[in-house]
């Protein structure tokens, strides 16, 4: 917990610095590619971030539902909603970054497959959680559907900026493939060739 709240501080200052460079791009003539890279990188970073926020306050809500005994249509839906939409919105945001100055950096190709594959994971065994009510549900295999669809925009913007990080991304998640399958993220599963 404390690395985590380490290394997220350790982000935002790494991220506010090149947010003070990129609002100052006059002062910063010479900057060089490596500069320009490493925002970008941050810029992707923190989309992702934002995503990873709004998971965070979505799924547990869900978990809330399925342990209470109260998933139904009326009550998923919402939150199933509101989990598509912050997947469209990344899906967006990624779109808007431009794909000639992102990184080729080993390392932080890594940590943002670490960040992706953290968001897939907690998506998967959350929406896996809903299966087991799935008769009080009905409207469940349109609604996974749609969650399917939007996730896998969001990988396809995310392969488009920085090629080859799906496959980082799929041998993170080896073990998740499961879930993916029983959810039919047939989408999904196929960008990661899992
Ligand atoms: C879940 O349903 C029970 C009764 O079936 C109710 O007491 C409880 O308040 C409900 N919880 C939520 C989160 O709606
Ligand atoms: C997300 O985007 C898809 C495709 O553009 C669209 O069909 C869907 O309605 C959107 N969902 C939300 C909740 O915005
Ligand atoms: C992306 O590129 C376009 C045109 O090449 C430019 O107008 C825009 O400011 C760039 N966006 C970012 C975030 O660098």
């Amino acid at each position: 917990m404390f690395s985590r709240a380490f290394s997220f501080i350790a982000f935002l200052t790494l991220f506010l610095s090149f947010s003070f460079v990129a609002s100052n791009p006059v002062t910063i003539p010479q900057a060089g590619s490596n500069a320009i890279k490493r925002q970008s990188n941050a810029d992707i970073e923190s989309v992702l971030n934002d995503l990873q926020d709004q998971v965070g306050t979505i799924l547990p809500q869900i978990d809330a539902l399925v342990s209470g005994g109260n998933a139904t249509d009326d009550t998923v839906t919402p939150l199933i909603t509101q989990l598509t939409d912050a997947l469209n919105a990344t899906t967006a945001s990624l779109a808007d970054l431009n794909t000639s100055s992102t990184s080729t950096k080993r390392q932080s190709n890594d940590d943002i497959a670490n960040l992706v594959a953290g968001i897939v994971t907690d998506i998967a065994n959350s929406l896996n959680g809903l299966l087991g009510s799935a008769d009080s549900i009905p409207a469940l295999g349109t609604l996974l559907s749609g969650v399917d669809f939007s996730l896998n925009q969001v990988l396809v913007g995310l392969e488009t900026l920085l090629a080859g990080v799906l496959n980082l991304v799929a041998t993170l998640l080896v073990d998740v493939a499961a879930l993916l399958r029983s959810l039919a993220f047939g989408l999904t599963l196929a960008s990661l060739g899992l």
